[in-house]
């Protein structure tokens, strides 16, 4: 092997990712006097949640009743009974807290008359536990709650001195004796290889969206922490479960938010019809987006798409009062210009459900520690690693995300797992000493991949990955699509040993990191079609066309899968069904989050 020379560094914390819940939990370490570093692929207010659009959900009541039951309530109907009740109560508790700690740090919300925060409607989010009219819940700073947010968390963690590592890609993690003690890193502009040695490593790596073909996420999405994670043993949970966001832009795949529902907007089939009033006659537009996104693939299926092809849907918004389109949707109305060529005012947009969010991820218990399930043992956690935002999964979405449930879950998780390193990290004892064996372990597959000369290039084993899966789980599933796609998915994984990198260099080397990337997409693409192919029902964004119905009896649990060369290994983990808080002590009635079924 070549021999790479290596730079280490020490911490108490090492957070890998600094988009929204990397950066908040950096800043909360930092704040506590933790030494922290955030070690980051690209330059932080370019991490992907500087797209998300719409808002932030938080029960504060700005423009109506509201309460954290309520938004308790819609997040267990949104997740299909699938999430995890402890998380899901801490979720929606602590929501309000963590958006005025945002509003202090400085995020610039968009304001009601009187100078409140101002909140949106967004789908699935309602009152009286689902029996009243949509609340207005999410959060927005115009169109660009996500960018603001990122832009305000990136400087409050300068100001409290936490270390930054911009354009270092993380390789691998360090595990000695069963616990983690830093991360291998390559260094994107002058290609020098670092180890962080640190008490706790927080994955906050993102989404792996791009391991289909059209999908809202950026091409940065390839599902680093999961990767990381796949190769040291541990499992994933939930990758059936994949989010299609019903208003991707025809084409590009660009988001177009859904508070452009939220504040109006209306889908109209080829008929001119507002068929959401058929399929879900008291949310109509506003249901939860699983159910929305397959309303809208049943239109085109049935013959009624628009278009030369009749293969989309319009999204209309003409009608809306222009200071609405200036004030609360100027981003939106740009992405529909340049990626539709569409006047927003005189005509509709093209969209189709495209692959948005991913439910699944790490498992992780509320407070962000990574667990390493065992039958005995279901909630043991692995010592050192956290993981929080898109890679983990705490989990709050369950089968289904409610739509600005991801902006709360990324600060609101962010948060605690500092809270929580705070308590386990002993500031005094010392760093970790460099494993060396295992930082050359990681360099020894650095190596191989940097010189691989097979036949196929990453290029086209990721477009083939990607086009396998966008066929074969996508927003209506079969036995035999899933049955194929597993097939199929082995086939390509197996490629990986085919890889050709033709640029040897060290230097900003893009076939390397896409090579590394792309063995980071893979283990999440295989483990998302073999849990969905397992997974005899229909829950959420998981809609099986041969197992229409929910099955709690059999399938309320958590999938996990482990991966071993190209083949997955699953097993399950119950759901979590007790409560942080009885209702004696505040909590919610139990019997209002009873399993039962999900119409809008
Ligand atoms: O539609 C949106 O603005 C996306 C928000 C989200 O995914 O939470």
């Amino acid at each position: 092997m070549a021999a790479y020379p290596y730079v280490t560094h020490d911490y108490d914390v090492v957070v890998v990712g600094a988009g929204g819940a990397g950066l908040r939990a950096t800043l909360g370490m930092a704040e506590q006097g933790l030494r922290t570093a955030c070690v980051t692929k690209v330059f932080p207010t370019r991490s992907h949640t500087v797209a998300a659009q719409g808002g932030i959900a938080a029960s504060l009541s700005n423009m109506g009743p509201d309460n954290w039951q309520w938004h308790m309530y819609d997040t267990v109907k949104g997740s299909d009974w699938l999430g995890d009740t402890d998380a899901m109560e801490y979720l929606a508790r602590e929501a309000p807290k963590a958006v005025y700690e945002l509003e202090h740090y400085g995020v610039p919300f968009s304001r009601t008359e009187e100078g409140k925060i101002y909140q949106r409607p967004f789908g699935g989010h309602t009152t009286e536990f689902g029996e009243g009219p949509p609340v207005q819940r999410t959060c927005a700073a115009a169109d660009r709650t996500g960018h603001a947010i990122l832009h305000t968390l990136y400087g409050q963690s300068l100001k409290e001195k936490a270390e930054f590592f911009i354009e270092y890609f993380a390789l691998d993690l360090i595990i000695t004796d069963g616990k983690c003690t830093g991360v291998v890193c390559w260094k994107l502009d002058d290609g020098t290889i670092h180890v962080f040695n640190a008490k706790m490593v927080v994955l906050a790596t993102g989404g792996y969206g791009r391991a289909y073909f059209s999908a809202t996420s950026a091409h940065t999405c390839t599902g680093d922490g999961g990767g990381m994670v796949a190769r040291a043993g541990l499992p994933l949970q939930d990758m059936e479960f994949v989010q299609f966001h019903p208003t991707g832009i025809y084409g590009s795949g660009c988001l177009i938010t859904e508070g452009a529902r939220g504040e109006g907007g209306y889908l109209t089939n080829s008929e001119g019809e507002r068929f959401m009033e058929r399929y879900a006659p008291t949310y109509k537009d506003l249901a939860s987006r699983d159910v929305v996104s397959r309303c809208m693939t049943i239109e085109i299926r049935e013959g009624r798409g628009v278009g030369e092809h009749k293969d989309h849907i319009f999204l209309n918004l003409m009608h809306l009062p222009p200071e609405t389109l200036h004030e609360r949707l100027p981003g939106i109305s740009e992405s529909a210009r340049i990626f539709a060529g569409v006047d927003v005012t005189r005509e509709p947009i093209p969209v189709i459900p495209t692959v948005h969010y991913n439910m699944g991820g790490i498992p992780t218990n509320y407070w962000g520690e990574v667990l390493n399930p065992t039958e005995e043992k279901p909630d043991a956690t692995f010592p050192g690693l956290m993981a929080v935002g898109e890679a983990g999964c705490a989990s709050v979405h369950g089968a289904n995300r409610l739509g600005s449930n991801s902006l709360i879950d990324l600060v609101v998780f962010g948060r605690a797992a500092a809270i929580r390193a705070g308590q386990v990290v002993d500031r005094n004892a010392p760093v970790p000493a460099t494993n060396v064996a295992q930082v050359e372990k990681a360099l020894e597959r650095f190596d191989a991949l940097r010189n691989a000369n097979g036949s196929t290039s990453t290029a086209e084993l990721r477009l083939e990955m990607q086009k396998t899966m966008q066929a074969d789980a996508a927003v209506f599933r079969t036995d035999k699509t899933l049955a194929d796609g597993v097939e199929r998915m082995k086939v390509i994984a197996a490629k990986m040993a085919d890889i050709k990198v033709t640029d040897r260099s060290l230097i900003w080397n893009s076939d390397l990191m896409e090579t590394l990337e792309l063995t980071n997409l893979m283990p999440s693409a295989l483990t998302t079609i073999v849990a969905a192919e397992a997974r005899k029902e229909s829950r959420g964004a998981h809609a099986h066309e041969d197992w229409p119905e929910r099955d709690d009896a059999n399938w309320r649990k958590h999938s996990l899968a482990w991966v071993e060369g190209n083949e997955v290994k699953l097993a399950y983990r119950p759901v979590h069904l007790e409560p942080l808080t009885t209702q004696e002590e505040g909590g919610i009635d139990l019997k209002k989050i009873a399993p039962k079924a999900r119409v809008y």
